[in-house]
């Protein structure tokens, strides 16, 4: 046992029924009902191969997509055919969350079989919407419809979903208040890594953060750099974006509104605050890209058209960035510099990510669009470690306790386990 938390050793699973949550959240190609990218159910795929090995009843459950971005929010249909190939065994998808069909399968589960069911953001106690309006306690999580209708037909809840452990929803972190609990093995190793990595980095260590998800990555910026575990932070993305307006840059009314649009507006005053901090410490674009036609245009900062969307770094950007990552002995990747799944604007993130595979330093990448963009560059093997999580990643990193690790100890400290 590792973090005052169980882990799978700890527990006798031949006969059992087991909960496991995971994080399968992949980006989706509605079209061919199909997933665009595999890699979070390949790294949850030996803790659910090792349950069922073990002679478990294994009732998988998982989300796809964010109920507030909607984009991807789609069936787990999918994710049961890539499991079936990986696991060479069959995972039966149920059309169904918890209601008396999903009940009916889960009773008549013979040892070792495995099924997955729809994506438990399909009911509304599950949603980050509902999440962030009523903050319900773990305790009152642990009354919701899903936890009351699947907890008394299993023996052992494992949570295997690091990537999701930020977020405070009731199959994460419900099921710790009744039933005993585990982490799983792709849990515990990114846990490991990561605490690792945050205890004692080889200096210097630097943060690149892009992507458009800003609201963590500037709670992290105050505290990895308040608290010294980062020499440096390297702004570029959306994050960047704000960074300069924040240092009086006119950065162009498109951006500004797309800003407003993201509800991002108030994270210039934020930014604003750590630059009268950290000053140089946080390190900003010199010059920006947009597109016209099919072509990149940079322009120095001075020069951002009110017309048009910035949608990568600039070339003594890419040069400034590139140095700060071969000086540095780690450093950490989350998001990328612009919209690199278009060619045109890729330049920033490709020279960013391919700067991450040269560098001698221990590297560490997390997120889905990360890996995304890893993966693209061909450069995965080359990087220290790939973490699944970018949101829980980014929270472990503001020094709050993530949800589900607060909800495991519990069920540790309370039921205990088989040993
Ligand atoms: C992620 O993609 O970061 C996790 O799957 C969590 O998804 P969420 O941000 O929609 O909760």
């Amino acid at each position: 046992m590792k973090f005052e938390i169980n882990d799978l050793d700890d527990f006798n699973l031949e006969g059992k029924t087991v909960l496991c949550r995971v994080d399968m959240n992949q980006p989706v190609n509605r079209e061919t009902d199909s997933l665009n990218s595999t890699h979070r159910i390949e790294a949850c795929a030996p803790t659910l191969k090792e349950i069922s090995d073990k002679g478990a009843k294994l009732v998988v459950l998982c989300h796809q997509g964010s109920d507030i971005e909607y984009k991807n929010f789609y069936c787990t249909r999918p994710h049961a055919k890539v499991l079936t190939e990986l696991l060479g065994k069959e995972v039966r998808w149920i059309d169904d969350v918890c209601g008396p069909y999903a009940q009916e399968q889960i009773k008549n589960l013979k040892n070792g079989e495995i099924i997955l069911m729809d994506n438990v953001r399909y009911m509304s106690e599950e949603m980050t919407l509902f999440e962030n309006k009523l903050g319900l306690s773990q305790e009152e999580q642990a009354e919701t419809y899903l936890v009351r209708k699947l907890a008394p037909l299993a023996d052992l809840y494992v949570c295997d979903a690091f990537a999701a452990a930020h977020r405070n929803q009731p199959s994460l972190c419900g099921f710790e208040h009744k039933l005993p609990s585990a982490m799983g093995r792709l849990f515990e190793k990114e846990y490991v890594v990561i605490s690792e990595l945050m205890s004692n980095p080889a200096r210097p260590c630097t943060f690149v953060l892009g992507g458009a998800k800003i609201a963590d990555a500037f709670i992290m910026m105050d505290t990895v750099l308040g608290n010294g575990t980062a020499d440096k932070v390297v702004t570029g993305g959306l994050a960047g974006q704000v960074v300069l307006a924040a240092k009086g840059i006119n950065i162009g009314k498109s951006n500004l509104d797309f800003i407003d649009k993201k509800g991002f507006t108030e994270y210039i005053d934020v930014a604003k605050k750590h630059l009268e901090k950290y000053g140089d410490k946080i390190i900003a674009p010199v010059d920006v890209a947009y597109v016209e036609g099919d072509k990149r245009i940079v322009v120095d900062l001075d020069n951002i058209p009110d017309d048009k969307d910035v949608v990568d770094i600039g070339d003594k950007t890419i040069e400034n960035f590139v140095d700060v990552i071969m000086n540095s002995q780690t450093v950490f990747a989350n998001g990328p510099m612009g919209v690199f799944e278009e060619a045109v604007s890729e330049t920033g993130s490709k020279a960013i990510y391919e700067a991450m595979a040269e560098t001698s330093a221990h590297t560490v990448v997390g997120g889905g669009d990360s890996v995304t963009a890893a993966k693209k560059y061909n450069i995965t093997d080359k990087l220290g470690y790939v973490c699944t999580g970018g949101g829980a990643l980014i929270r472990f990193l503001t020094g709050d306790e993530l949800p589900v690790v607060s909800a495991l100890r519990y069920a540790t400290k309370t039921f205990g386990n088989d040993k």
